[in-house]
């Protein structure tokens, strides 16, 4: 059960995620962004109150759990490990290889042609995940939780840095040959391409209020992520692993015509965890896409630039009435923030 100072720092969590989405169907996504990233006491108060939410409250919950191992940044560990280092990126190498000799070949795309001839594919390939580090980007890292691990060299990046944290904004921040700072060393102005074994988003992409910024945050780690890379998500969701399936289905939908192919998906209490890889030949990952029907109900929300969540169907309501609030976010937002990762029971959804 939570505490009065979980709610307090939850509901502050909450009401910044709500005054976002509401901004946005007001002013447009651009000018709610821009809005937001200037209210500088508005960020601030969010990261205080998200770092203090997970590394005190969220951690004393943790050792009540019997399935600790799942907490969110367990699960993202155990999945970049896998991956690299237990044999999981070979597996997926040569099941890529096997679809892509199913595809006829002439239609492919001069950029997949283009991304199979990359050299630094070829090196990529040749890497030794034992004798080095697995180079990870935590984007919206908060408090850099995955820089404890060892095995990773992080790269984390967030709007309010704490810490040992780089101060950038994802979802503008410029892609190209290098990596290149700000003249005091905090903020990132550009991103190197292909140059990330992993992309991790834990509980970002819900504070994009729009599924546009969604998708372009999906987008840019596809570009920063090396030829077989893996881009993990976590993404908070109260429900039954059923109840928002068709949701999950057109994340699946976009992130394959993007190029990324599904490689895990569970759904935890409070949470789901999904991992993806960039595939070496974009038509592998896009064939998913391509071989699917879907019904009339799914199709609306099938998009190739958009990436949607259950609270963009919801009503928002005004400033003032929060008792009034729909039932998603004032029942289901608050117990994910506040309960995460889980306190004394089992995931009911595995
Ligand atoms: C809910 S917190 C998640 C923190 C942490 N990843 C975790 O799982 O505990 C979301 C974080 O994403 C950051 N964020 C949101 N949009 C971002 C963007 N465009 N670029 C970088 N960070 C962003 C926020 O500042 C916030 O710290």
């Amino acid at each position: 059960m939570a505490t009065e100072e979980h709610k307090r720092l939850s509901d502050v969590v909450k009401e910044t995620h709500l005054s976002l989405r509401a901004e946005c169907r007001r002013y447009g996504a651009q000018t709610a962004w821009e809005r937001h990233m200037a209210r500088n006491d508005v960020l601030q108060k969010y990261a205080a109150s998200m770092q203090k939410l997970a590394t005190e409250c969220w951690a004393d919950n943790n050792l009540n759990s019997r399935n600790g191992t799942y907490c969110r940044m367990e699960w993202i560990k155990t999945q970049c490990k896998d991956y690299f280092l237990n044999g999981g990126k070979e597996k997926y190498d040569e099941r890529e290889q096997d679809i892509s000799t199913k595809i006829i070949l002439e239609k492919t795309s001069d950029e997949d042609r283009k991304t199979q001839q990359e050299p630094t594919h070829v090196n990529d390939r040749l890497q030794k995940f034992h004798e080095r580090k697995i180079s990870i980007l935590d984007v919206g890292s908060c408090y850099n939780p995955l820089s404890v691990d060892d095995a990773f060299d992080v790269t984390a990046i967030d709007l309010t840095p704490a810490a040992g944290v780089l101060r950038c904004d994802f979802l503008n921040v410029a892609i190209g040959r290098e990596t290149v700072l700000s003249p005091d060393s905090r903020e990132i102005h550009q991103l190197s391409a292909s140059s990330f074994d992993a992309v991790v988003f834990s509980l970002l992409l819900g504070y994009m209020p729009c599924p546009r910024q969604r998708y372009t945050c999906c987008r840019n780690a596809y570009d920063v992520l090396k030829s077989g890379g893996a881009l993990i998500i976590v993404s908070p969701d109260s429900k039954h692993v059923g109840a928002n399936a068709k949701l999950m289905k057109s994340w699946r939908y976009t992130l394959s015509k993007l190029g990324f192919m599904r490689i895990r998906y569970e759904k935890l209490r409070h949470i789901h965890c999904l991992a993806f890889r960039k595939c070496r030949c974009k038509a592998v990952a896009t064939r998913w896409a391509d071989l699917q029907c879907f019904s009339e109900d799914e199709e609306k929300y099938m998009s190739e630039t958009e990436m949607f969540i259950p609270q963009d169907f919801q009503d928002i309501c005004p400033q003032g009435r929060q008792e009034d609030l729909d039932k998603y976010d004032e029942t289901e937002l608050v117990d994910v923030f506040s309960e995460l990762p889980f306190d004394d029971e089992a995931p009911s959804d595995l």
